[in-house]
């Protein structure tokens, strides 16, 4: 199988500055030749421009911030991905924070009837300009990929929406905005909170999971926040909420998954080396992806 990676580095979705550094801390944490070992033909694209907002140009038309820039390193990011899932490639995208699903999913979802989605994140990402308390893009990139938002965002590689609510699992979920509420009910998307993972365990979560998008879906994406984790396990990100998912547990799902042969893109996304602990966060994000990718098939 042939996978290409795709390094964004995108710090400019957010306030905290670091997580651009993402790319670089995961690809030392070893990830090409965690996966070369899976007999994979590799090819590290290296990462796509991000032009940084002028200083002097601090006058924006809209509460959403570094929106020129954060709109055109995504147009650059859904280009380099359409051209990798065009040529048969497995497109795996390092972040970067989590707006960078904007483009990779607009890459993406133009060679699908119906792209299904995993989204494992402590977020739904699910805000508007109106419904953010932050102003932050990487709060929005589900539903700008829904096509609901901003308009330079939401038409993001020239078509829209590019995903539908239905074919949309978000996996992990303890932090969701009120407003994110609100659509989660109007849209009828799928969300299993840690409440859910409690009760019912990640074994049936990920075998639901996978069985709702069985006969739905030509293809899925997995979306992947590093801040799914709990913060012990993943310290280094942006922003961490208590009370996520184990290592092991975020380990058995990627399993599952590779054991069900679903997955056909994926981004592991807002690694920040400057808060994080000796790379721990980095090294257990490519740990994740040797499960992703079938470590324990061989
Ligand atoms: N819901 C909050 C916001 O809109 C936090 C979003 C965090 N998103 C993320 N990808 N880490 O600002
Ligand atoms: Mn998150
Ligand atoms: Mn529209
Ligand atoms: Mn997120």
């Amino acid at each position: 199988r042939k996978l290409s990676i795709i390094g964004a580095p995108m710090d400019l979705g957010q306030n905290r500055r670091g997580v651009d550094m993402g790319p670089s801390a995961i690809r030392y944490a070893g990830v090409v030749e965690r996966l070369e070992q899976l007999q994979y033909d590799i090819e590290d694209l290296g990462d796509i421009h991000i032009s940084q907002p002028d200083r002097k140009e601090v006058i924006e038309d809209s509460p959403l911030r570094n929106l020129y820039e954060v709109a055109k390193g995504n147009e650059q990011l859904a280009m380099t991905v359409d051209a990798e899932v065009q040529k048969g490639r497995f497109p795996l995208v390092l972040g970067g924070d989590h707006s960078i699903a904007i483009g990779s999913l607009a890459g993406v979802a133009k060679h699908y009837q119906n792209l299904g989605v995993i989204w494992y994140d402590a977020h739904g990402d699910l805000n508007t300009s109106e419904t953010s308390p932050s102003g932050n893009i990487h709060g929005m990139p589900l539903a700008v990929s829904l096509g609901i938002g901003d308009e330079r965002l939401v038409n993001i590689g020239g078509y829209e929406p590019k995903i539908k609510a239905e074919n949309v699992i978000i996996i992990g979920a303890r932090s969701l905005d009120e407003g994110e509420k609100e659509l989660i009910k109007e849209k009828g998307i799928k969300v299993y909170t840690m409440h859910e993972i409690d009760r019912l365990g990640m074994n049936k979560v990920i075998q639901e999971s996978i069985n709702y998008l069985a006969n739905k879906v030509d293809g899925v994406h997995l979306s992947l926040d590093l801040d799914g984790l709990d913060p012990q396990d993943a310290p280094g990100v942006g922003t961490p909420v208590m009370g996520g998912m184990s290592y092991r547990e975020s380990h058995l799902a990627m399993e599952m998954l590779a054991e069900a042969d679903i997955i056909t893109s994926a981004e592991f996304v807002e690694v920040n080396p400057i808060l994080d602990e000796k790379n721990k966060t980095a090294s257990v994000a490519v740990g994740l992806m040797g499960s992703l990718f079938g470590e324990k098939l061989k």
